[in-house]
């Protein structure tokens, strides 16, 4: 196994990687009932799997008869230690170990009940029915020699499997979502009573621990830092300060003009509180927008501040010399950015993020570089960042894309009406989208009802599969005209739409704040689109979603009166026509609109 730096902890359990999108869950939730675990690749030999307690054989879509499907060295399930194979990991298990893998007469995904008998270890506590996640079509039909049935479904015979005697389990279904009732006792069996493992891992207790990695790692030079605002570079940075002290960190915010409202004063808050003369803002919003004057494409506005954001980067560089001596690079890293996984390798380009600068290469390549947070997930770094007494206002808050406003303020170069449909009405606005895996750049169906009950949803998925010319549905909140009067404007990003979308986002932010809405969202973009009638030449569109990580996304259907009284705010600003309501799901919408 990689050796771990003296200072970094070692894993008790290690989850390999066979390429699911589960991975990364499977390994938080270990930590989460509070021991230590990492991912390797499943392929990984049984040689540098040592000193375990147990190994954990991850959900994967592959089959394992299909050739290069991902494999494990057999030799793991002869190791010392306790192996548990979820999903595919099962299947892997029981095809190694001689028995049989075939595929379903049907798929088996969603939500199935599993029943489970008395007197296995695995299931201690969780006996007898429970509600479970299932995704899969393969499944074990045979166990090895030496292993029983533990649990079955109505389509799966096999659900669970055991050899209690050598320590090996597999279950189809996935222990590690939340729709599996009794998934934690689950894991929580399988690594307390039958492992052995020990409870090792509070992130809270990480932050002495990493400082003194930081001073390992640093030894006498010093730590430059651009930061956002974000969680993750701020919490990297305060770690840093309090490794290093304040004469050998510094810190730079790029101000592109495109931030929501109050987000430079805060910054600039936070960071000079941590220590005097850390900080430095770079003000360059009128260079990002001379930029993006007349720019209607989101793929070109991407790449626009992406390049402005390099030139700006690369300038600070040199004129603070840290490109020179004793200068290396600080980075908020955090440990799932740091594996690439099977399931995201091959991922299709949907929107382009942003570019590295040539000068962040160039110490990357020196090995000038330190990121504190490598190990750690997101939580985690919120937890770090309670316990160095960060304000919880910065380390709640939810994500907030690099290109800030710019793709969230909606251009378009021609004036047209919106169009009657069977159903509703197709507003000529385009929006990006994510339909099997590929990117789509359509417009957008409207429908006239306000978005107040749950089956809304429903209608806009069937309008969205029975349409193939729209990639994304809205609801109509409220609106100073009739729909039919709607039409689009030609309009770029210019000073006043930002000014108008800041304001929008602004009265959003504290509605969602004061009414307590915003901790029933992962995340909320407000967005400008140029829809409405001269004098009130845009709309405001409301996107509240839940999500875990961001791939994948719900609608979220808000209060009655909160949605009410939101839309009379913005219906009162200037310039503001429309109030709609986004209604797609991720996929076939993206989160942001470009
Ligand atoms: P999409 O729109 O792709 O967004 O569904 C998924 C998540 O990623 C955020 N996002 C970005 N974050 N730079 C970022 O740092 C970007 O260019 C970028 N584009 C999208 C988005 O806000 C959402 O949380």
């Amino acid at each position: 196994m990689n050796q771990a730096a003296p200072t970094e902890p070692r894993p008790q359990v290690v989850v390999l990687d066979t390429g699911g999108q589960y991975c990364h869950l499977i390994t938080r939730k270990i930590r989460e009932l509070g021991v230590y675990s990492e991912i390797r690749p499943s392929e990984t030999p049984a040689s540098e799997l040592s000193g375990l307690k147990a190994l954990v054989i991850s959900g994967g879509p592959a089959s394992v008869y299909e050739v290069g499907s991902p494999q494990v060295d057999p030799a793991i399930f002869r190791l010392p230690c306790a192996v548990l194979g979820i999903c595919y990991g099962q299947q892997l298990m029981a095809h190694h170990l001689g028995g049989l893998v075939q595929k379903g007469d049907k798929g088996e995904y969603g939500m199935a009940y599993l029943e489970t008998g008395a007197g296995s270890a695995l299931f201690r506590e969780a006996e007898g029915r429970q509600r479970i996640w299932m995704s899969h079509r393969d499944t074990v039909t045979r166990v090895p020699a030496g292993f029983e049935v533990l649990g079955t479904t109505e389509t799966c015979a096999i659900a669970s499997m055991g050899d209690a005697a050598q320590g090996l389990y597999g279950v189809q279904f996935h222990p590690e979502v939340v729709h599996t009732e009794r998934g934690r006792q689950v894991l929580s069996n399988f690594l307390f009573d039958i492992a052995g493992c020990e409870r090792d891992w509070s992130p809270r207790e990480q932050a002495l621990r990493i400082e003194d990695e930081i001073r390992r790692v640093v030894g006498d030079r010093n730590v430059f830092f651009f930061v956002s605002g974000g969680v993750d570079s701020t919490v990297a940075f305060t770690l840093c300060l309090r490794a290093l002290g304040e004469a050998r960190v510094r810190a730079s915010y790029v101000d592109t003009g495109l931030m929501r409202d109050g987000e430079t004063d805060f910054v600039k808050g936070v960071f000079e509180s941590l220590g005097r003369g850390i900080f430095s803002v770079e003000h360059a919003q009128e260079r990002f927008l001379s930029a993006l004057t007349g720019v209607r494409d989101p793929e070109k506005k991407r790449h626009i501040i992406g390049e402005m954001f390099v030139e700006v980067q690369e300038q600070i560089l040199a004129s603070g010399h840290y490109l020179e001596g004793n200068w290396i690079l600080g980075q908020g890293t955090i440990y799932p950015d740091t594996i690439e996984s099977g399931g995201t390798a091959k991922a299709d380009l949907i929107k382009t993020h942003h570019n590295r600068v040539s000068g962040i290469q160039k110490l990357i390549a020196e090995n000038r570089l330190v990121e504190p947070l490598h190990l750690l997930y997101k939580d985690e770094v919120r937890e770090v960042g309670r316990e160095l007494l960060l304000p919880e206002e910065l380390l709640s808050r939810h994500p907030f894309p690099g290109p800030g406003l710019a793709i969230r303020c909606l251009c378009e170069d021609a004036a047209q009406p919106v169009r009657k449909l069977d159903g509703g009405w197709l507003a000529p606005l385009h929006s990006v989208g994510v339909q099997g895996d590929s990117r789509s750049y359509r417009p957008v169906l409207l429908l006239e009802e306000p978005p107040d009950d749950e089956g809304i949803h429903l209608r806009a998925t069937e309008a969205i599969n029975r349409n193939p010319a729209i990639n994304r549905v809205v609801s109509l909140a409220g609106a100073h005209v009739p729909v039919a009067e709607l039409r689009t404007s030609e309009a770029f990003i210019t000073a006043r739409r930002l000014e108008r979308l800041r304001a929008a986002d602004s009265l959003v932010r504290r509605l969602c704040h004061e009414s307590g809405f915003e901790n029933s969202v992962w995340q909320f973009p407000v967005i400008i689109v140029p829809l409405g009638v001269p004098g009130r030449p845009d709309s405001i569109v409301l996107r509240p979603i839940d999500s875990v990580d961001g791939m994948t996304a719900q609608s979220v259907v808000m209060p009655p009166a909160l949605l009410e009284e939101m839309t009379r705010s913005l219906l009162a600003l200037e310039g503001v026509c429309a109030v709609l309501y986004d209604l797609t799901h991720k996929p076939p919408g993206t989160i942001e609109w470009e």
